[in-house]
């Protein structure tokens, strides 16, 4: 028997239990104990039936992860399904916790499924790059019909228990904490009824009917296009599917495994692959053991109820936390709260909440008008004006007011926490918690060690985190931390750039094409022209088309037009403003001529930043500074952030056309020792 399971017969029905923590991934050791558990339950006459379930947290997570790009270990995935398929007799799989990918398929291949009403099932796989590789594109077409199958495996998302049974893709609902015994008595009832056995994979009813569909295919693709763009796995999911319809089963599996394999060997999934882990790895950190004592969070106040402090708060309410919320006055005080109230409407009109849930986390809410309501607090964060004065001011008196062992946080964008920390007499406690906005949507959270914070109070705020459902990224104390200090490079170029030549829409698409959602210019344009760099003193294009009142998309028309149904069209007036400008500063048209030289020059910046980030130590490791990229900024995610991206595009080069800027444009370009060192020796960021 293999080293990760167990054997037991229970009259007649073999009860296989795979053990493989934290998440039963369908590693070798696992497929080996499948295989020879499931050979043994075959050829033991007294066993009639199989009941495979695991232990732990969760049914099998799916194939594991850290083995793709390894030399294969026999035997494979699809040789265990096959084994379990073809035996003679009935096998159902009993789950709870997430039965996911490979994991999900394996359950496929059984004869039933049942699982407890907190379980999932599905087919995460695009968010890795990749499509379902053991079969998944096949059979579950083949029980859910080809629309509700391209719906789930292009979402990713998985389906709850209550919803599978009702797509049929459980067959039954067991008792909370029964499963194993609700396992076996199904069994016995399949036996009892004699029925033939079934496989998904001779199922045709489902995927007949749309046979010569092709309008279902294209409407798919046309409707999820935005969502699709520049990823290359929901295209393959969707010709998989399609071969599912139209393919005998063995034909449509040969074409799953043949875009499987293009996926697995594209950059595209090793980048989601790499960012996979690296969201998992920033909690490790160097100097603060996993063992290091946490401080339990309770009871919440936020300090603040504007664009930043109502969404603050509505992440603990979100996570069942009651949260105390100060502003200066009522009137504050109550647009805030009418805010997080008409977010959450909004949400319960989507039908994502119930309006009971609106409800009880609106009453989670405890309105004040003074500090003094932070006493008993475990947690207060600070979210008012980014002004240090009134952050020190805030601070000093919270000081005097906040109970021994509360953590007092900022969520300072650019301040320096250590002086912010310094006008309190415990600095050990002070800590920044920089959230990103729509702080109840972006899923970075950077926490900000000062040079005093104790290590349990970045242990609590780093697992806060989870509990929040944010990623946290640890950063030092610098000007913007690290997504916003990187990330401003890339403003900063598009700034210098657009008066040499490119138009914002050339610089914008070049952006978009990339793969971000907005290029700088829609970007500033939504968010407002007037409150981007409000405290700029030099004159600059964008002070300029404030002073024509052109603030963005709200005054219908900032570096582009827009009409009433805000579609933007290139500007003649910002196109002069700009044209007026350049030639003002003696500006030359000499500027990037391609989208590729474009995006070369508003990233490499960030890259060279991101390397001086990781040589000053403010950030921990490269993957660090991806995943804050990532879910701080919208950076594609299959590019693997800056530094992974920078990895693909090769260091040497990067570093020879910063070298060049350098040359034409100043010192800012040159690049940073850590990246040149890294070029010159043939390393890399994110590689190990
Ligand atoms: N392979 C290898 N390791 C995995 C893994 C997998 N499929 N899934 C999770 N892990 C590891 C994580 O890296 C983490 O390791 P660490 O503790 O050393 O950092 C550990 O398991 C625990 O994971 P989480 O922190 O994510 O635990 P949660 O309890 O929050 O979540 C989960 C559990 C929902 C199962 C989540 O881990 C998850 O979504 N896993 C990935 C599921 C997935 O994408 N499956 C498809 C894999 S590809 C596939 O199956 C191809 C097939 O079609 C051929
Ligand atoms: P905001 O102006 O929308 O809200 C600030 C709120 O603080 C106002 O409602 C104000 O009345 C209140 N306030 C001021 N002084 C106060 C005091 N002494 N006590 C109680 N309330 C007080 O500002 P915003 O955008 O929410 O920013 C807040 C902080 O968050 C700043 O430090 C900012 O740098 C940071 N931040 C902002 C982001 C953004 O995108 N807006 C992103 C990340 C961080």
């Amino acid at each position: 028997m293999g080293s990760v399971g167990s054997f037991a017969i229970e009259d007649s029905i073999a009860i296989i239990t795979i053990d493989s923590p934290p998440v039963n991934a369908l590693g070798f050791a696992v497929r080996q104990t499948l295989d020879e558990s499931f050979r043994r339950a075959a050829s033991d006459d007294a066993v009639k039936a199989i009941v495979l379930i695991c232990a732990g947290r969760t049914f099998f997570a799916g194939a594991d992860i850290s083995e793709f790009g390894k030399p294969k270990q026999d035997p494979d995935l699809l040789a265990v399904l096959d084994t379990i398929e073809s035996g003679a007799k009935p096998v159902i799989a009993a789950i709870h916790g997430t039965a996911l990918g490979g994991g999900y398929e394996l359950a496929l291949v059984c004869h039933y499924r049942i699982a407890v009403p907190s379980a999932k099932v599905g087919l995460p796989e695009v968010h890795l790059g990749l499509l379902p590789g053991a079969g998944g594109t096949q059979r579950l077409p083949r029980i859910v019909g080809a629309a509700a199958a391209l719906d789930i495996m292009v979402s990713g998302t998985p389906v709850p228990a209550k919803k599978a049974l009702a797509l049929g893709m459980i067959d039954a609902l067991a008792e909370e904490g029964r499963l194993r015994e609700d396992a076996i008595a199904f069994a016995r009832k399949v036996l009892a009824d004699g029925q033939p056995l079934s496989r998904v994979r001779d199922r045709q009813d489902k995927v007949d009917p749309d046979k010569g569909n092709t309008t279902l295919f294209d409407d798919f693709r046309r409707k999820n296009a935005r969502v699709m763009r520049g990823f290359r796995a929901p295209a393959s999911i969707v010709q998989a599917v399609e071969a599912a319809v139209e393919l005998p089963f063995h034909q449509g599996m040969a074409r799953e495994r043949a875009l499987f394999h293009e996926l697995h060997d594209s950059i595209e999934s090793a980048a989601q692959r790499s960012t996979f882990f690296a969201e998992r790895q920033t909690v490790r950190i160097p100097d603060v053991p996993a063992s290091t004592e946490t401080i339990p969070i309770r009871t919440v106040g936020v300090i603040g109820a504007g664009t930043m402090g109502g969404g603050i708060a509505m992440n603990f309410l979100n996570a069942g936390l009651p949260v105390t919320l100060v502003e200066t006055s009522q009137e504050a005080l109550d647009r805030g709260i009418g805010v997080i109230r008409r977010n959450y409407e909004n949400t319960a009109k989507k039908g994502r909440i119930t309006q009971e849930q609106v409800e009880q986390r609106m009453a989670l809410i405890t309105p004040a008008l003074g500090l003094e309501a932070l006493a008993q607090v475990d947690l207060v964060i600070e979210a008012v004006f980014e002004q240090m004065a009134i952050k020190k001011e805030v601070f000093a008196k919270l000081d005097g007011i906040a109970k021994p062992g509360a953590i007092l946080a900022s969520n300072t964008s650019y301040l320096d926490l250590d002086q912010i920390a310094a006008a309190t007499s415990r600095p050990e406690w002070v800590i920044g918690m920089h959230f990103f906005s729509p702080a109840n949507v972006m899923r970075l959270l950077e926490v900000v060690r000062g040079q005093k914070t104790s290590n349990e109070v970045i242990a609590t705020a780093m697992g806060l985190a989870k509990k929040i459902a944010k990623v946290p990224v640890l950063s030092r104390v610098c000007h913007g931390f690290i997504a916003n200090r990187v990330m401003t490079r890339r403003g900063e170029q598009a700034n210098a750039i657009v008066l040499e030549g490119p138009t914002p829409q050339e610089i914008d698409k070049a952006i978009t094409d990339y793969g971000f959602a907005m290029g700088p210019f829609q970007m500033m344009d939504l968010v407002g022209l007037d409150v981007i760099g409000r405290d700029d003193t030099e004159r600059s294009v964008r002070g300029d088309l404030v002073k024509l009142d052109r603030l963005g998309q709200k005054k219908n028309g900032g570096y582009y037009d827009y009409d009433e149904a805000r579609k933007a069209t290139p500007s003649p007036v910002a196109a002069s403003i700009i044209a007026d400008f350049a030639q003002s500063k003696g500006i030359a048209d000499t500027g990037p001529q391609s989208a590729e030289e474009i995006v070369a020059r508003l990233l490499y910046p960030v890259v060279n930043e991101g390397a001086k980030v990781l040589e000053e130590g403010i950030a921990i490791r490269a993957s660090d500074i991806d995943v804050a990229c990532i879910l701080g900024y919208n950076w594609p995610v299959y590019t693997g952030g800056p530094m992974f991206w920078a990895d693909t595009v090769g260091l040497p080069k990067i570093v020879a056309k910063l070298e060049e800027l350098a040359a034409h444009h100043g010192e800012a370009f040159r690049p940073a020792k850590l990246l040149k060192e890294r070029a010159a020796s043939g390393g890399s960021f994110t590689r190990a």
